[in-house]
């Protein structure tokens, strides 16, 4: 039985890549999640998992831990999500987010390396590491072309910046060590369990509760929007046939300006409402006022990235990867499950996160 050890399987992509996993080799695979729980990881996520799973609060930075879980586990695959993920809140506070994301994964490599090397540049039969990573460490394109994995690294942003930075470490392990890994880098991912503060999420949130919904700039930024399941999936099929040591970039061509998303998301609200008209004893608002007039455009981020574009062509031709689901059915079965779940919206949009928002939004 092979052992996973998926760091940040709290958070929003972790948590369905756990359920993915789970579901796909149903009892023949052990799960270890470790996870710090910081305001955006949650075990409300791992639910109906958490008896199928061995948790372990803990920090990727935390040499201690980290050791400890290798000495006490035969560990064959490292997964890893943990991160500060927000860009916004990177522009803020950009130090945690080299510290988690630079400094934790390199802690992981390190341990991992040593665990598993046998002899120089010789390691244990079929273990692997997968660094996900992102399309913004590539920076930004402008209304033409595409990121291919060889576009050179432009990070823009402390977040892009950081997760950057961690590719590159982890390239380097991969050359110098012959260190067993890959690197994904993905497009905007949505679906269930995407926190709050994401636009996706945060638009569902705010159309129910009849506030003004935030764009920043004009909303003509775009982009490619790839549904969660999709992505597990494609990290799955890099964990066991992905070449040694080999970035693979994810994206599913959907390019979306924001001004057409928040759009899309107000139509399909108004649509549930209507023909489901059980769903609006949810809305903190008439249903009158659920129309684009909620649309505030807002200040810029700062150094905001105009445009994403992943071209997939690799993963798709070595690894048969392609994305199932098709947007329009995407973006419905998450405003579906958002309405379902108002009681894990309430619990994860308080505490730490709460106070943020309140700041973050307060007089737009
Ligand atoms: P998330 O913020 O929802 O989850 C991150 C998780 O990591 C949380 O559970 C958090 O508690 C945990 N964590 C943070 N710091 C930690 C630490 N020091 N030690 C252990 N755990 C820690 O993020 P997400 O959207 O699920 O993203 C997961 C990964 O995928 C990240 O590495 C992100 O860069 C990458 N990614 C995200 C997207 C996207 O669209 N969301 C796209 C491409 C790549
Ligand atoms: O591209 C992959 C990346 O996608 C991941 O690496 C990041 O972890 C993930 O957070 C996401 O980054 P973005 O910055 O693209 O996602 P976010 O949801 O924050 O913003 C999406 C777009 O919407 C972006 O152009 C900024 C804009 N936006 C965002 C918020 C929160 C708004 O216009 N209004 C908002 O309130």
């Amino acid at each position: 039985m092979k052992t996973y050890l998926v760091t940040g399987g709290a958070g929003f992509i972790g948590s369905n890549f756990v359920k993915y996993m789970l579901n796909k080799y149903n009892e023949t695979i052990r799960l270890i999640v470790l996870d710090k729980l910081t305001y955006a990881g949650n075990l409300i996520n791992l639910e109906s998992e958490l008896d199928k799973v061995v948790f372990i609060k803990g920090d990727i930075c935390d040499q201690e831990t980290i050791k400890a879980v290798f000495e006490k586990e035969e560990i064959d695959y490292v997964v890893n999500f943990a991160a500060e993920s927000h860009v916004d809140r990177s522009i803020e506070n950009p130090q945690l987010f080299m510290q988690t994301n630079i400094l934790g994964t390199q802690n992981l490599l390190e341990i991992s390396k040593k665990n598993w090397q046998i002899d120089d540049d010789v390691y244990k039969e079929s273990v692997r590491f997968v660094q996900v990573s992102t399309d913004e460490v590539y920076g930004s394109l402008e209304n033409e072309g595409y990121f291919t994995e060889n576009t050179p690294i432009r990070p823009r942003s402390p977040y892009s910046a950081s997760k950057a930075s961690a590719d590159m470490i982890v390239q380097a392990y991969i050359e110098t060590y012959k260190y067993p890994a890959n690197i994904t880098r993905c497009s905007n991912n949505y679906g269930p369990f995407h926190f709050p503060e994401k636009l996706i999420p945060l638009i569902i949130k705010n159309v129910l509760e009849g506030r003004s919904l935030p764009v920043y700039g004009d909303g003509t930024n775009v982009r490619d929007w790839l549904y969660v399941k999709d992505h597990c999936k494609a990290i799955d099929l890099v964990l066991h046939k992905g070449k040694q040591g080999m970035v693979y970039n994810v994206g599913g061509h959907n390019e979306k300006q924001n001004i057409e998303i928040v759009r899309i998301i107000i139509d399909i609200v108004k649509n549930f409402m209507v023909e489901k008209p059980s769903y609006q004893t949810i809305l903190k608002t008439e249903l009158s006022k659920i129309n684009y007039e909620l649309i505030r455009f807002v200040k810029d981020r700062k150094g905001h990235d105009k445009r994403y574009a992943i071209d997939p062509t690799r993963i798709k031709c070595e690894l048969g990867w392609y994305p199932e689901t098709k947007f329009e059915e995407g973006i419905v079965k998450t405003v579906e499950w958002y309405l379902e779940n108002q009681n894990w919206v309430d619990s994860v949009a308080s505490g730490e996160y709460k106070e943020y928002y309140e700041k973050m939004y307060k007089g737009r």
